[in-house]
């Protein structure tokens, strides 16, 4: 409903000229929906192991930490060290990556940005989508180019999950269209593991951007239920005042 307003709106507006649409850093290109819920705490476990096991070699998360990180997602200080600090820090470390950003800067061509705000300022769908649009492209160093991120120095980390996939384009008037992506190679995942893989991980990224939010949530429910129980107490006293003046 809200949305289906929201819409008409947004239609009314572009309509009138006033807004063109936006697909955000992906020029053109429509980013895929992905439905993320930080109150899930199983996706989000497995969210923090993808994010340790495939993208902390190159990428920080500063203002994370283990310890606080542990609580929320509910993993037991054991479990911890075992399963989520390979580099052997302190639970109270934040997730620092080993790579001097120097030399990171010279092997890729560009700096792996820190990922603690990321998806806060691209958006879990520009997320959902970047990390599942590499393609083959011989002409880049990396033989890898991403569709919302034209010539990204980052390498297609997650190709043997996902199998490798050719992007097809067909001529338009301003240029080439991307069509639809065609297979290669397969990966070990099904198609459905690797889009919930990469939502779970895109899922912690989310939680990262504002790891409070889980703590604020649980409050805003609290609230809602002292206002309603004080709504009531308060209905019940003004019509006991009054009754007799009626
Ligand atoms: C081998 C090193 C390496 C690994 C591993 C790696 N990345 Fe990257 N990543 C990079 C580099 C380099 C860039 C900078 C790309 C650029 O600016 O062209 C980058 C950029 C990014 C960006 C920013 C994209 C943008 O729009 O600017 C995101 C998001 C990202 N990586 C997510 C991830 C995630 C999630 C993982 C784990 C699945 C991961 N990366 C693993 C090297 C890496």
């Amino acid at each position: 409903m809200r949305s289906g307003i929201a819409g008409s709106v947004l239609a009314l507006m572009m309509a009138f000229g006033s807004v063109a649409p936006v697909w955000g850093a992906g020029d053109g290109i429509a980013l895929e929906h992905v439905l993320t819920d930080v109150s899930n705490i199983p996706s989000l476990q497995r969210g923090a192991r993808n994010f340790v096991n495939y993208c902390m070699g190159c990428h920080s998360a500063q203002y994370v930490r283990y310890n606080r990180l542990a609580k929320d997602l509910q993993i037991s200080d054991e479990q911890l060290i075992a399963s989520l600090m390979f580099t052997g820090g302190k639970p109270h470390d934040t997730m620092q990556v080993a790579m001097p950003a120097a030399d990171a800067e010279r092997w890729f061509g560009a700096p792996p940005p820190d990922l603690s705000l990321i998806a806060r300022s691209r958006g879990a769908d520009y997320l959902y989508t970047f990390l599942r649009s590499f393609y083959v492209d011989d002409s880049r160093p990396t033989g890898f180019n991403n569709l919302v991120l034209e010539s990204a120095a980052m390498p297609n980390v997650l190709w043997q999950l996902q199998g490798t996939q050719r992007a097809v384009f067909a001529e338009g008037d301003h240029g080439a269209v991307f069509e639809g992506f065609e297979p290669v190679t397969a990966g070990s995942m099904s198609a459905e593991e690797f889009d919930q893989f990469v939502s779970d991980l895109v899922n912690f990224l989310g939680y990262i951007g504002e790891p409070a939010q889980l703590q604020r949530r649980q409050v805003g429910i609290w609230v809602l239920i002292f206002l309603l129980v004080f709504g009531l107490l308060s209905w019940a006293l003004k019509r006991e005042i009054w009754r007799d003046i009626k």
